[in-house]
């Protein structure tokens, strides 16, 4: 019987198209679907072989054997790969494709080595498109298992020149962790295109076509970047009567949830990410109809017309700064993870993986990643960028206009809110401890002197 060199568990639409990228490059894969009819479009199409039950798929592997599972991330996880235990051997490898928790990762991870099975936890950005023809792919886990099929992996992503956008990053979940912070950069991205877009639709009074055209130049800038390929395209695409189809999609945004594991963990590393939180926010809110409803009719506000001028050339030089401020939050993040966890993750190497296959692959990331190899501070500190005072400058005008006209875009003003704060020497949380002070004897530091001090504020107050 022929002995396959990879196996894909789970064959929806990641599944896939990650089989066919497999088979495409010339991996003998293995499929294994659950229900008939992810087998039978397999199978109609002649040229894959699809195992019905467990044993049958890890029967057909050569050792050590590799499974990809590309399951639904959860519990389905835990429970797939207690269906397979009892039939691997030593040494065998299993591969979590899917959007899986980091600390799940790390749970697995150990639980698996003691069972003498190797785990990769992998990080798989860009989509159907990108499952099929390239992604990016951000691996954790054990190092043995990477040395021994980390090349399948890497013939699989996406590449720039000859550098394959997939790597080891660290052990346990570290690589789930990249893919997480990831998604939540995307958060940003998405929401602050969409502020840009009603700040020129309700600011600036461009009409739908205006703003559709400005997207679309935006693909041939600095700007370069796949998320503005798709607004650019979604803005121009017509419903059947001719009208916009975006303007009659309901707003009313949901999420699977890596946005919001990204703002917690932003809060329990103490990491600064106001523009991934607003996005994570706008979703949430976005649900409060109700709200926004009886709002609009209590809280009316008069709106000035406003004017800006030049905007287009602002409105490109505001944007880079915000995608630039949304990296560079994820970024920190990742930074401080990887201390806190002690995974030793590479930075450079870990953000030149998004410069292809992932939703949030741009131009800029290659100066990100150039930045990086020179410096580990914050991105906002390095040369690599240019002059950001011409942008910043853009971007507090279309700030100030938003709020003139009473536009709600939270997420363009935690940018410069973002900025203003990491260019702020002497922060006014002083005075916070002083009044922690006074109302709970919470003690305070002095510039002046070390110690820990406490004073009676409210002496002789009555
Ligand atoms: C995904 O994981 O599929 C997306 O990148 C993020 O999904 P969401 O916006 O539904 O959370």
């Amino acid at each position: 019987m022929k002995e396959f060199e990879i196996a894909v568990y789970g064959l929806g639409v990641m599944g896939s198209s990650l089989a066919k990228n497999l088979i495409s490059k010339g991996f003998s894969t293995a499929l294994f679907g659950k229900s008939q009819e992810e087998r039978e479009s397999f199978q109609a199409q002649g040229k894959f072989t699809v195992f019905s039950t467990e044993k049958a798929l890890v029967n057909s592997l050569k050792r050590p054997r590799v499974i990809f599972l590309m399951v639904t991330a959860g519990n389905v996880v835990d429970f797939v790969i207690d269906s397979l235990l009892p039939l691997l051997d030593e040494g065998d490898i299993l591969i979590d494709g899917g959007n899986s928790h980091f600390k799940d990762t790390q749970r697995r991870c150990h639980g698996l080595l003691e069972k003498g099975i190797q785990f990769l936890g992998v990080g798989v950005s860009g989509g159907e498109k990108g499952a099929l023809t390239g992604p990016s792919m951000m691996v954790g886990g054990s190092k043995k298992a990477w040395d021994s099929c980390g090349y399948i992996l890497e013939r699989m992503a996406a590449r720039v020149g000859e550098e394959y956008c997939c790597s080891f990053l660290g052990k346990e979940g570290a690589g789930h962790y990249v893919k997480m912070v990831h998604n939540g950069i995307e958060y940003a991205m998405l929401q602050l295109i969409a502020d840009f877009y009603s700040f020129m639709k309700k600011g600036l009074g461009l009409s739908h076509q205006e703003i559709t055209e400005i997207f679309t130049r935006w693909k041939h800038t600095e700007l370069n970047s796949y998320l503005i390929d798709i607004t650019a395209a979604v803005l121009a695409k017509k419903d059947g009567d001719g009208e916009p189809l975006v303007e009659k999609i309901r707003d009313f945004a949901r999420q699977k949830g890596t946005g919001s594991w990204t703002l917690e963990e932003a809060i329990a590393r103490g990491v600064y990410a106001p523009t991934i939180s607003e996005a994570v926010f706008s979703r949430y809110f976005s649900q409060d109809t109700q709200l926004r409803k009886e709002g609009s009719q209590v809280l009316q506000v008069t709106i000035k017309p406003i004017t800006l001028e030049n905007y287009e050339k602002k409105l490109k030089d505001a944007f880079y700064l915000a995608m630039l401020v949304s990296y560079a939050q994820g970024i920190a993040l990742i930074q401080k993870a990887s201390a806190d966890y002690g995974w030793e993750i590479d930075l450079p190497l870990a953000v030149s993986l998004w410069r292809e296959g992932c939703i949030i692959r741009s131009e800029l990331l290659q100066d990100i990643t150039k930045a990086l190899k020179e410096s580990d501070k914050n991105i906002l500190l390095s040369q690599s960028f240019g002059d950001l005072g011409k942008r910043e400058q853009a971007l507090r005008q279309i700030s100030a206009k938003a709020i003139e006209a009473g536009v709600a875009v939270s997420t363009l003003l935690s940018v410069i809110s973002y900025y203003d704060s990491c260019r702020t020497e002497k922060m006014n949380v002083n005075l916070v401890q002083a009044l922690r002070d006074c109302f709970g004897a919470h003690t305070y530091e002095r510039t002046d002197r070390e110690g820990r001090f406490h004073t009676d504020w409210m002496e002789g107050e009555d």
